[in-house]
């Protein structure tokens, strides 16, 4: 440990105690300094919690965890969320017999595939109970018997398998989406109830609202909606939220997946000048994904080119009434959409973060015009409707800037720049971010306050075009190379930044920022192990370089790659989960830091996924005492029919994926 670095622990061990306290970040102009502190601070988390045994990386076809820690599967892919179904088991899934024309009507009762995000809502007044709010993301190969060979040829065959059994398509839009069910915590741990008054299914086919500035829009409107009001639908659900109202964020991301035809559509007398231009800075594929459009024409581009602008949205679902319409907030803006958390501001207004997750696009802030009513529920129903949406530009001098995306006349966004409307403003919302100078990003995941400092910290997950030069990228021309939050070329271990708002405040436009996080192996010989946030100039660092928010001791700290998820336990420790390519570090998995006191930045691994999944959702219970986990895609890389994870159900069975609670042998909180 470096006498320097020492310093640098004692010093935030200082100033960085509560959040009442970090009013001056105003002040802090240089990168990654902090803001001073008034007397008087009290050390919050820091002193008081747990340590865990950090786990070495593995590539253990096993869910490992630190010792004193212990897991259960609560719900995964194809259990019944209703009486009287037996559900879809993995013994099922070595045969085609189960995808008969009635799959898609069971699997709407059923836990869809690829769960993601996930949000806890404590039922009034009862400390073991709760409605559980999980996304869907999408699809893959891992659920269909007799696929081989190369991802290509797998692609291949499901295409022929949807043109032998059309089906197949509705079923894969039922296992989309999103899950509500109720969970009550017993002596055995936490179970579905199955059946429960809320339980509910939302699926790519259920009917939503469109609401916001482009409810309505000519760019909505479709011919199975030509008011550009209702949309069937949601998924390509990743990463989520929650409000202070207690209704579910959900996130739409990659869309673009589900579309085909696009270049033909482009080619061809039909495609329109406005409808060619929202699509330029997402572009759609010619050939899907997934097939949907071979079956269902609201995915294809020639005959509906702006059925996919009604898509990648946030999505606000009322967990507590299941005959709620969801509503798509357009406020918030249509990008690869990764999560939406939220905070109060001090004024008590709704701020929501949120990142676009792809490469060298932005981080955004949406700040409702209207105030939170605790007392109200009802009062807040469309408060995401009305407020400004921001865009970030991060400063070399650590400081930074949300600039207003609001269509005005006499301001950038206006009909000479091609911005007719708010409704425009927001169904373009790259282009228009594009135009104020926003930074971008290395694919920034999720965007999450800290509830108890207020910080905000944002996983860049990576990237590897991260490179000097000036080019074409995704439908404009922009400088690719590193700049002073983006710091590191070919970025393929991502990193997380912390901003602090001027005034602590949510609602603030301006803000400081510094690099909290390098990721990597600090076992690496060939790694920097750097402390001084100085070390960090863009276009000094190489892409083994790592950082832990200055903490020094070099062998104390767990390998990382790919941070995607964020969350916080209730005394304020940062939990993070990976997404990353298994041949860099191991398996993917869950890892905890301080980011206040002298351990911040002193990063443990404290879950090891199984083979080929990602770790995801991040959600603690009040109590802190359970941490839901989203295991995602167990077994990627490998069939059905030859299968590389066998988890959670073992016996040589092909892996599924499921939430898992994590808790404390001892019962205490995390
Ligand atoms: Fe679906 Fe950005 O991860
Ligand atoms: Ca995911
Ligand atoms: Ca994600
Ligand atoms: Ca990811």
């Amino acid at each position: 440990m470096t006498r320097k670095a020492v310093y640098f622990g004692a010093l935030l061990e200082q100033r960085l105690s509560r959040r009442g306290f970090l009013a001056a970040s105003g002040a802090a102009a240089a990168t990654g300094a902090l803001p001073a502190l008034g007397a008087g601070a009290q050390t919050t988390h820091s002193a008081k919690a747990k340590s865990y045994a950090a786990l070495a990386p593995s590539l253990e076809d096993t869910l490992r965890l630190s010792p004193g820690l212990r897991s259960q599967v609560v719900v995964g892919f194809g259990d019944p969320l209703f009486e009287g179904d037996p559900g879809l088991t993995t013994r099922d899934l070595r045969t085609l017999e189960w995808l008969d024309r009635d799959a898609a009507t069971r699997q709407e009762r059923r836990f869809g595939t690829n769960n993601d995000a996930l949000a806890f809502f404590p039922m009034r007044g009862r400390r073991d109970a709760g409605l559980l709010c999980v996304n869907h993301e999408y699809v893959d190969e891992l659920v269909f018997a007799g696929l081989s060979g190369s991802e290509s040829d797998q692609a291949r065959q499901v295409a022929a398998m949807i043109a032998a059994r059309p089906q197949t398509v509705a079923w894969m839009q039922a296992a989309h989406g999103v899950s509500v069910l109720e969970v009550r915590r017993g002596m055995r741990g936490w179970r579905v109830v199955r059946g429960a008054s809320a339980t509910r299914r939302i699926t790519a086919n259920t009917p939503m609202e469109i609401s916001g500035p482009a409810r309505g829009a000519a760019l909505l409107r479709t011919s199975a909606d030509p008011t550009g009001t209702r949309v069937l639908g949601t998924f390509a659900n990743c990463a989520g939220g929650k409000t202070p109202w207690g209704t579910y964020l959900t996130a739409e991301e990659n869309i673009q997946d589900y579309f085909g035809g696009a270049r033909t559509w482009a080619g061809s007398a039909d495609a329109d000048e406005a409808t060619t231009r929202a699509h330029r800075r997402w572009p759609l594929r010619e050939r899907s994904a997934y097939g949907w459009d071979t079956v269902d024409p609201r995915f294809d581009v020639r005959r509906e080119p702006r059925e996919a602008l009604r898509h990648g949205w946030i999505v606000e679902i009322d967990p507590q009434d299941p005959t709620m319409a969801p509503r798509k907030r357009t406020a918030l803006g249509r990008f690869c959409h990764e999560g939406a958390n939220t905070i109060l501001t001090k004024d008590g207004r709704v701020a929501a973060y949120m990142g676009d997750d792809a490469k060298f696009e932005y981080v955004y802030k949406f700040v409702s015009r209207d105030r939170f009513d605790p007392k109200d529920r009802a009062a807040n129903r469309d408060l995401l409707d009305h407020g400004t949406l921001h865009v970030a530009r991060f400063d070399a001098d650590g400081r930074g800037e949300w600039l207003p995306l609001v269509h005005d006349e006499r301001g950038p966004l206006n009909s000479a720049a091609g911005f007719a409307s708010q409704a425009e403003v927001v169904i373009r919302c790259r282009e228009a971010a594009d135009l104020l100078g926003a930074t971008p990003m290395d694919r920034p995941e999720d965007v999450e306050p800290s509830p108890v400092t207020g910080r905000v910290y944002m996983a860049l997950t990576k990237n590897d075009s991260r490179a000097p030069e000036r080019r074409d990228f995704m439908g404009r021309n922009i400088d690719l190379g590193p700049n002073a939050a983006n710091p590191r070329p070919k970025n393929d271990f991502g990193h997380i930044v912390e901003l602090i708002e001027d005034g602590d405040d949510a609602s603030s436009l301006r803000f400081a920022w510094n690099v909290f996080l390098l990721a990597g192996d600090p076992r690496d010989g060939a790694a920097r192990f750097l402390t001084r946030a100085e070390d960090l100039a863009a276009g000094q660092l190489a892409r083994e370089d790592v950082y832990f928010a200055g903490y020094a001791d070099r062998g104390a700290v767990s390998p990382i790659a790919c941070p995607d998820n964020l969350g916080f336990d209730p005394s304020g420790r940062l939990w993070v989960v990976t997404d990353a390519d298994t041949r860099l570090i191991g398996n993917n998995g869950c890892f905890v830091v301080p980011t206040i006191g002298p351990d911040r930045g002193r990063l443990t691994q404290v879950l090891s996924a199984p083979v080929g999944a990602e770790v995801c959702g991040c959600e603690f219970t009040p109590d802190g005492k359970t941490l839901f986990l989203s295991i995602q895609h167990p077994g990627e890389g490998g069939t059905v029919d030859a299968p590389v994870s066998h988890w959670p159900d073992g016996g040589g069975l092909p892996a599924r994926s499921a939430v898992i609670a994590v808790s404390r042998e001892d019962g205490a909180p995390l």
